[in-house]
């Protein structure tokens, strides 16, 4: 089963996906954590992707494209995979479409502005796990005591500027995905203001499987 998760930033993808993975026995690809890798390891693609990412922009289709494609190729995505936040443009689809990637159902995540801006300020990333938790304590995950406060990280794009240059980026490159998958008839809505608990079994009911 191929899924994707569409949706502005901090509406909650990674932390379903990181959720829902085992229960669909699935593989999680998120395109931002294989560019933050990608950062890191200070590979050519990082280098190319760093400038894009600290501003909020998108990364250029192509590599983008070409990261995916070699990914969702692997052993591991045999079973299928949860794609989470890819395409993320009109061409992005376009591709998995030439690509012949079958795409089983489409989640998007709806959450007003003002509370993707509460999730996106209060979000702390473990540095070598990618576990997403928050320092809201409104009902998601929360590092336990063997977490070490100092591995624990902010986005560089978690910041008010970036944030706002995001949703801009959104709305203008990513939300005409939504009709886009509408008119294939793959496309489920998913209440992202609502507790985890909720958004984890709708997107459950959504893919046909038990909350
Ligand atoms: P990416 O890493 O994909 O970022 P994003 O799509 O902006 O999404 P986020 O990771 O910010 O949010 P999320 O929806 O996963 O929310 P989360 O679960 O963390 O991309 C980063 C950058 O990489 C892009 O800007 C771009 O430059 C580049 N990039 C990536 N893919 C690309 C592509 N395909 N093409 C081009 N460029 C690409 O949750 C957020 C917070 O809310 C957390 O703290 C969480 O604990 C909390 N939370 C979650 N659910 C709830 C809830 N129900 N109630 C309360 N709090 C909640």
């Amino acid at each position: 089963m191929n899924l994707i998760f569409l949706g502005p930033p901090g509406a909650g993808k990674g932390t379903v996906a990181q959720q829902v993975t085992e229960k669909l026995g699935v593989v999680q690809i998120s395109t931002g954590d294989l560019l933050r890798a990608a950062v890191r390891a200070g590979s050519e693609l990082g280098v190319k992707a760093k400038g894009y990412m600290d501003a909020g922009e998108l990364v250029p289709d192509d590599l983008v494209i070409a990261l995916l494609k070699e990914r969702i190729a692997r052993p591991d995505c045999e079973r299928g995979a949860i794609m989470d936040g890819f395409p993320r443009t009109i061409p992005q689809a376009e591709a998995l479409e030439k690509a012949e990637v079958p795409v089983d159902r489409v989640i998007n995540f709806n959450l007003p502005d003002d509370v993707i801006i509460h999730r996106l300020s209060g979000r702390r990333v473990h540095r070598s796990s990618g576990a997403i938790y928050s320092i809201n304590s409104d009902g998601v995950p929360q590092p336990g005591p063997d977490v070490n406060p100092d591995d624990l990280y902010q986005r560089d794009d978690d910041k008010p500027e970036a944030i706002r240059n995001r949703l801009v980026v959104y709305r203008k490159q990513t939300e005409p995905l939504i009709d886009f998958y509408r008119q294939r008839g793959l496309l489920s809505d998913i209440d992202a203001a609502q507790p985890l608990e909720g958004m984890i079994s709708d997107t459950l009911a959504a893919t046909g499987s038990q909350g």
